[in-house]
């Protein structure tokens, strides 16, 4: 691969990676096994890794006692330019209810669920340790749905958005705020005192309005007020940020947590925004995992999104990353959040893996 394509002048940092580099228009569309692109080194390489395959999602742990001291090094090496080049930048993370496994109330998947918020919560507070500024927005549909069923109510979506009449508002509000952030906040702070959860009512930090449309209390973002955020960043806190909001007269609505993700990324001028779902990126055709983008630009996502290849879940998601790219946000990446570990492979690794989505037609994204 020519991996001078990309490189800017006196950065040999992400640009120059392997996969993305690789590209003769603005959009790079290459073959991907499912999921499994998290790795990228045989496991003879690495010494020791154990694969495991389960429902189609490759996972692989790396016995790093089985590591030759020299390979170690390389590792740290390798992570060096990408802890520098991140250094104090904010990175806005979107943790998807669909990256977490569902439970459905049994014992065994509580574990994987455990497991799941244990793996997210090393990377997070290992960014963090890095120098990175990490801000979490989650979601948390799934567990929303799965409350509703056990109530009897039966969820409905339009476009990708939960239609949200007042007794689904009241069980979004227990489930996001009341569960799925605590869970969050309680498994980062395992690590030690790091992480404070919010949601959007705290201190104003989102002021919602009626979203048009038959949705209920659907609600679109008005105004972000970042300032809460920023002193918990400058406090060396990481925010978990719930995506409940009121208006200016009080009322509740839920809102879609990509939309609260991208806006918070924007007000907050992040370097990066970053939404971990269930599948491996943006594909070209989205039902066909072998159509996976690996690194396109916004012009070309608005064009993807014009011609109605981003549907359901991936829609809010993509309207998310244009509208952070457009306000100054630098990357948007859209992973596979049930690879563990796969912000570190991303971050900290030559080999990226997902889709990488950049502002501009740069002249590094073509070949001429
Ligand atoms: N073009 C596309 N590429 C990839 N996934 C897509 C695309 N269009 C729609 N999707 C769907 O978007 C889903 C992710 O969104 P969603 O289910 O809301 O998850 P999350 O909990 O992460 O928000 C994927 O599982 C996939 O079915
Ligand atoms: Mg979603």
């Amino acid at each position: 691969m020519n991996t001078g394509e990309r490189a800017v002048a006196g950065d040999s940092t992400p640009d120059s990676r392997d996969h993305y580099s690789d590209v003769s228009g603005a959009a790079t569309v290459e073959s991907a096994e499912p999921a499994g692109r998290a790795e990228s080194v045989e496991p003879g390489e690495r010494g020791g890794a154990e694969r495991e395959e389960k429902e189609g999602i490759l996972t692989e742990r790396v016995g790093s006692a089985n590591l030759t001291p020299g390979q170690k090094v390389d590792i740290l090496l390798e992570a060096l330019p990408y802890i520098r080049k991140f250094a104090g930048k904010v990175v806005v993370i979107k943790y998807g209810g669909n990256a977490m496994p569902a439970t459905g109330g049994v014992e065994e998947s509580r574990r994987d669920y455990r497991d799941s918020l244990a793996a997210f919560a090393d990377d997070v507070v290992l960014m963090r340790s890095t120098g990175m500024c990490p801000v979490v927005v989650h979601g948390g549909g799934p567990q929303i749905d799965e409350v509703m069923s056990r109530l009897g109510k039966v969820p409905e979506f339009k476009d990708g958005r939960r239609v949200t009449d007042a007794e689904t508002l009241e069980i979004a509000r227990m489930v996001l705020v009341g569960k799925v952030n605590r869970e969050i906040v309680s498994a980062l702070n395992v690590h030690g005192a790091v992480a404070v959860g919010l949601s959007g009512e705290d201190a104003r930090l989102i002021t919602a309005s009626a979203r048009a449309g038959d949705l209920g209390y659907v609600g679109d973002v008005k105004v972000v007020d970042p300032t809460v955020v920023k002193t918990l960043v400058n406090d060396g806190l990481i925010p978990v940020v719930a995506t409940t909001a009121d208006d200016q007269a009080g009322q509740g609505y839920n809102i879609n947590a990509d939309s609260v993700a991208g806006a918070l990324a924007a007000a907050l001028d992040a370097e990066k925004l970053v939404f971990l779902t269930d599948v491996e990126g943006i594909r070209a055709h989205a039902e066909e995992s072998s159509t996976i983008i690996r690194a396109l630009t916004a012009g070309i996502l608005q064009d993807l999104i014009d011609q109605g290849r981003l549907v359901s879940g991936m829609l809010p998601k993509g309207e998310a990353c244009l509208h952070a790219l457009r306000s100054g946000v630098r990357y948007a990446h859209i992973l596979d959040g049930r690879v563990p570990h796969v912000m570190l492979l991303e971050f900290f690794t030559d080999k990226g893996i997902g889709t990488m989505i950049t502002p501009h037609d740069e002249g590094a994204y073509h070949s001429g």
